[in-house]
C-alpha cells in the first residue's frame, strides 16, 4: 500500500486525535529506523496504520479472532489488546497488505513479544515515545531509544513499565507482554537464540 492512500484511510476513519498520533508514530517510527538501521518505509506504513482498529466495535473484532483462528486468549481481553491483531488481518485481507514485517508490526504493536522483527520493535517504541506523550518519566525512555544504542534495552524498560502499571490497576496482562518482558531481559543470564 503506499503512503499516501494509507493516510488517506486513516484520515477518513479515526478522530483527529488518533489520526495525528498515527502520524508521529510513523514519524518517530522513520526517526529510529535512520538510527538502527531499519526499513523506514516498512516502518512508516506499519505506523500510519497501526491503530486503524482503534475504536472498531469490540463484537467484531471477537468475530474475526474466532473467523481467522486467532489466539483465543485474545477473547478475554478488550480492544486495547484485540485493535493491534485485527488491524492486521484486516490490512491484509482488505487492503492487500502483504508484507509480512508490516503485518507483525501492526498485529504486536500493544504487546510486543518475544523475538521481534527490527520493524516490529520500531513501531512498539514509537508507539510508546512519540512526541505528544506524556507519561511519568518519558523522557528516560526518549533517551534510551534515542540515544544509547539499544532497541532491546529500550523494550525492555518499556514492557517493565507497562507490566508493572497493569499490576498496580489489577488489569491482567496478556501472555506476549510476559513473553516480551522476559525476552529483552538482558540482565537474565539466559542465551538468547538471536
Ligand atoms: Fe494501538
Ligand atoms: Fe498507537
Amino acid at each position: 500500500m503506499k503512503i499516501e492512500k494509507a493516510k488517506k484511510l486513516i484520515e477518513d476513519k479515526l478522530p483527529e486525535k488518533r489520526y495525528k498520533h498515527s502520524l508521529r508514530v510513523a514519524e518517530t517510527a522513520v526517526k529510529l529506523a535512520d538510527i538502527y538501521d531499519g526499513d523506514k518505509d516498512k516502518a512508516e506504513l506499519a505506523g500510519i496504520l497501526h491503530d486503524y482498529c482503534k475504536y472498531d466495535d469490540l463484537g467484531s473484532m471477537y468475530q474475526i479472532v474466532r473467523q481467522h483462528e486467532l489466539n483465543s486468549d485474545l477473547l478475554s481481553y478488550g480492544s486495547e489488546i484485540l485493535h493491534g491483531p485485527v488491524c492486521a488481518v484486516i490490512m491484509k485481507e482488505q487492503y492487500g497488505v502483504s508484507d509480512e514485517e508490516v503485518l507483525l508490526a501492526i498485529e504486536n504493536h500493544t504487546t510486543g513479544r518475544a523475538q521481534m522483527t527490527k520493524t516490529e520493535k520500531l513501531v512498539f517504541i514509537a508507539d510508546y515515545i512519540e512526541p505528544g506523550r506524556q507519561t511519568p518519566g518519558i523522557e528516560e525512555i526518549r533517551d534510551l531509544a534515542y540515544n544509547q544504542g539499544s532497541l532491546d534495552n529500550t523494550i525492555y524498560e518499556i514492557s517493565k513499565r507497562t507490566v508493572l502499571h497493569l499490576i498496580s490497576k489489577d488489569i491482567n496482562v496478556f501472555d506476549a507482554t510476559i513473553g516480551c518482558l522476559n525476552y529483552y531481559n538482558y540482565s537474565d543470564q539466559r542465551v538468547k537464540d538471536d
